[in-house]
């Protein structure tokens, strides 16, 4: 058992490498994964960093350049680039109008509210707030996890999906998936057995860190791959507002229905192809 099992010795292994509380803030989702599944990184991908490496990666943070993270204060909602219904293959018109013009818009509301009293702030990207969440005033640092976190994720979920998507990517992104994973179908594999097994709500992603190493992930609540040094490729929502109207408790079968809307061309954009 890895001391990152135990948070007493998480605490003690994070102390000896001069990572303090604020900063183990910094990494919300490696703490959210052990407590939502204890075998998270290795469950959806065997050759994904360890827990240590986590650490290492706080002990030297350094902003990530992610994709459409360059937002600053007042946050505005941005347009579905879609109509709602154009995506009822696999999600239907109704959860798609609620999901943008309740949820995802209140995440946006919310955080200009609990930033509108720090001007010290307003300069910041999204992108810097929760890349570094360790560096926030203590009484701002949760409102910008959880709502930054939403508007966020939120912004780069909408451009993944396409009326057009499905298939499978091309180009230098298929060639890191080949690379890091054997073959499409076991990134799919991954990416989808760690879409079912977030326990609550929460996210799966692919993300690539920064030697452009490509992981499978997932997150609790709006965390985000950003705080843990990493860069978001492909995400799914999968909280129950994000399904639950057409597929009820039948999770798995709206990731199957997902892969149906992927779209590739924005994923590899934000890999950098
Ligand atoms: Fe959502």
């Amino acid at each position: 058992m890895s001391v990152f099992d135990n948070p007493h010795s998480r605490r003690d292994a994070l102390r000896m490498l001069g990572v303090g509380a604020a900063s183990a803030l910094a990494f919300p989702m490696a703490s959210a994964c052990q407590k939502a599944d204890d075998n998270t990184q290795s469950a959806v991908n065997d050759k994904a960093e360890t827990p240590s490496s986590f650490s290492r990666e706080v002990a030297r943070f350094q902003p990530v350049k992610a994709p459409m993270a360059e937002a600053t204060f007042p946050f505005s909602l941005p347009p579905l680039p879609y109509a709602f219904d154009a995506l009822d293959a696999a999600i239907d018109a109704m959860t798609m109008e609620i999901h943008h013009d309740r949820h995802h818009a209140g995440y946006t509301k919310k955080l200009n509210a609990a930033l509108e009293p720090h001007a010290k702030l307003h300069s910041r990207s999204i992108g810097e707030l929760i890349g570094n969440l360790g560096a926030l005033p203590e009484e701002v640092r949760l409102a910008v996890r959880n709502n930054g976190g939403g508007f966020y994720n939120h912004s780069l979920f909408w451009p993944m999906m396409s009326p057009s998507g499905g298939g499978q990517p091309s180009g230098s992104l298929a060639d890191a998936i080949n690379r890091d994973f054997g073959s499409f179908d076991e990134f799919r594999a991954s990416f989808s057995q760690a879409a079912a097994t977030v326990f609550g709500s929460g996210w799966a992603w692919l993300a690539a860190d920064k030697a452009n190493k490509l992981h499978v992930l997932k997150s609790a609540n709006q965390d985000n791959p950003l705080t843990n040094g990493q860069r978001p490729i492909l995400g799914i929502d999968v909280w129950e507002h994000a399904y639950y109207l057409k597929y009820q408790n039948k999770r798995k079968e709206y990731i199957n229905n997902f892969w149906d809307i992927v779209n590739w061309d924005q994923c590899s954009e934000n890999f950098g192809a």
